[in-house]
């Protein structure tokens, strides 16, 4: 996590160091700091959110400079004050360095510095790499892109580093492993950042460094990339950025998951572009097409993933063990990564992540890869570290997704899963045409159909009014919607804090039937296809114990409406789309509920967008 910035060139650098700071605080936003460079370092930080370090910045000269790096963080090693914020200076003062990810050695580096007569003021590691950087400049007597060249041998750990030596002021070093780092280039100029957004307005241009890469920008001599394992210099590969500016911006909504809740139809035509054309065209899937003899030969798919994209994971275990009869299992990245897990030829894993730059998950398709497993990746952000080390995937292209709580991300990942399967599933021959046929009919209506579901903001959101004393929450689903009971739960509680819990229907007699009572919300999703009547039973059970029911049913209900003390109404659709609609009033419930208790919905205490550390 934490998010980095940078920039060296022509125009001031305090507005661009600030606002790409706050363009990155999703991906921390405990404390923060920045270091202008203007005839000497000036390093300012402070604890809390970017707009608590602008306040910083009262005098107009201290914002003056042509050169600077920034920080945001997300504590890993100490307590989130002003001390242990980034930026990190040496001993002597002339060295500066922001880091995201850990370094694992650092105690055994620290103490080893400490008697060189090093001193540290903070309990971070990062502090211990940039002392590491300056004691191997003074005693190798080297530059400084020699001396995070001789550092990086050092350290154990992930890292992506950005370094500024005020004896050199024309110049940055920067370096990356296991966690992102993105150069932006404009005309003589350069910017760097944790991801491109704090570059996207100014530049289109962009280099994303791989792992054991290091980079130094030199004004006179321009950008050298190399290899730090091999030590060579390499050429850089430019990508042209397709994002644009108001992606990543509220465009009139309060907050960043609504914004991104309401995307959700458009997002949908995105995923489905060129490859959904219309119900009588083929599916198209190129990374499926090219490689659908290892699906065909797949004894075991295993997905695996973290968060809300374990929930799409397991709902693609419903899908494809229903379309196309191939055994799926489904894994905690963090657990499969520390097992020994039985992984066979003809095994394909599918890691599902949103970022790409989950630190468990990539982790496991590296363990997977070398068990020698087929990896099949599923993500969102373009060029992100998981798309690179899988053989192949597809992107879900759901744009920018910035709110903590993943909304859009999911809902593409899913669609996209169930598109997965059906093309899948009509190429095997597991699937019966007349069902391949009336599902993709309904699919390729789905953006319209979401947009029928937004239409329930108004009724979820007094609903909400109601439940915002509630202590906890139960998420009921069956089949289907079982993932989504999950999903339901995870969202409450990570913007709202109310504890919250997902169960399958029928689990609930097997014990949480116990917490049920007039204070017990219950949120079941009951739409009509699949378990219906189960379901029903279930809600009779809670009713029988007093529990206040919110149930997501399919319009024209008449059954649960007698029950429930609030109705939802998704349109009627098939039982492998309803999961995709229900969702929404969930995630809407979730967002006014936090919104109406003053939290802040798009970033929650102690969470951040991309877990880059374990
Ligand atoms: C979702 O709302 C969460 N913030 C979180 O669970 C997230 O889904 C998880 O950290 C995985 O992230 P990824 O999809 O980027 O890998």
């Amino acid at each position: 996590m934490c998010g980095i910035v940078g920039y060296i060139g022509n125009k001031p650098v305090y507005d661009i160091l600030i606002n790409g700071l706050k363009k990155l605080e999703y991906r921390g936003y405990d404390s923060s700091g920045i270091m202008i460079y203007n005839q000497k370092p000036l390093v300012k930080k402070a604890k809390g959110k970017v707009s608590d370090l602008e306040k910083l910045f009262v005098n107009s000269a201290d914002k003056q400079g042509y050169l600077g790096i920034g920080h945001t963080r997300w504590a890993t090693h100490g307590p989130p004050n002003q001390i242990n914020s980034h930026p990190h200076t040496s001993n002597s003062g002339e060295i500066t360095l922001v880091h995201n990810g850990i370094i694992e050695n650092y105690d055994s580096i620290k103490k080893i510095l400490t008697q060189k007569g090093y001193v540290f003021h903070s309990d971070t590691d990062s502090e211990v790499l940039v002392n590491l950087i300056e004691d191997i400049k003074k005693t190798k007597n080297v530059k400084l892109g020699k001396a995070v060249y001789f550092a990086l041998k050092q350290v154990i750990g992930a890292y992506a580093i950005v370094v500024f030596d005020s004896k050199n002021p024309k110049e940055i070093v920067g370096a990356r492993l296991g966690s992102p780092l993105a150069i932006g280039l404009g005309d003589s100029e350069y910017y760097f950042g944790s991801d491109a957004t704090p570059f996207l307005e100014f530049t289109k241009r962009c280099i994303y460094l791989n792992d054991n890469e290091m980079f130094i920008v030199n004004m006179k001599k321009g950008l050298t990339l190399r290899e730090i394992k091999r030590d060579s210099i390499i050429d850089p590969y430019i990508e042209e950025l397709k994002q644009n500016i108001e992606e990543v911006e509220k465009g009139g909504y309060d907050h960043f998951m609504l914004k991104e809740i309401f995307e959700q139809p458009h997002s949908i035509i995105d995923t489905f572009r060129g490859r959904l054309l219309s119900y009588n065209q083929p599916i198209s899937i190129s990374s499926l097409k090219k490689h659908f003899e290892e699906f065909k030969n797949a004894k075991r798919i295993i997905f695996i993933s973290c968060g809300t994209s374990w929930h799409s994971s397991l709902l693609a275990e419903y899908y494809f063990e229903e379309l196309l009869r191939i055994p799926v299992e489904v894994e905690y990245a963090s657990e499969f990564r520390y097992r020994n897990p039985v992984i066979n030829k003809g095994d394909i894993v599918i890691p599902i992540s949103q970022s790409g730059e989950t630190a468990d998950t990539l982790a496991a398709i590296k363990m997977a890869k070398e068990k020698g497993a087929f990896l099949y990746g599923i993500c969102n952000v373009v060029g992100s570290s998981i798309a690179r080390e899988t053989h192949t995937g597809v992107y879900t292209h759901a744009g920018s997704e910035i709110g903590v709580a993943s909304t859009k991300a999911f809902s593409c990942q899913i669609s996209l899963l169930l598109l997965m399967a059906l093309n899948l599933g009509q190429k095997l021959g597991t699937l019966d045409q007349k069902r391949y046929y009336r599902i993709i009919q309904e699919l390729e209506k789905l953006p319209e159909t979401i947009k029928t579901v937004l239409k329930s903001d108004p009724i979820v959101e007094s609903i909400s009014e109601k439940y915002l004393d509630a202590e906890n929450f139960l998420y009921l689903g069956r089949g289907y919607n079982f993932p989504i009971a999950l999903e339901g739960a995870l969202k409450l509680k990570e913007i709202s804090y109310i504890h919250a819990e997902g169960y399958p229907a029928a689990e609930m007699k097997h014990g949480p039937i116990a917490l049920i009572d007039e204070n017990m919300p219950v949120v079941v999703i009951a739409t009509r296809k699949g378990n219906y009547h189960k379901v029903v039973s279930n809600i009779m059970e809670i009713k029988a114990r007093g529990g206040q029911i919110i149930a997501v049913v399919s319009k024209g209900d008449v059954e649960i409406e007698k029950l429930a003390d609030h109705i939802i109404e998704i349109p009627d659709c098939n039982e492998l789309i309803a999961p995709i609609l229900a969702n929404i009033p969930l995630q809407l419930l979730s967002y006014h509920i936090a919104n109406k208790k003053g939290c802040n919905v798009d970033q929650p205490r102690n969470l951040a967008k991309s877990v880059t550390v374990e």
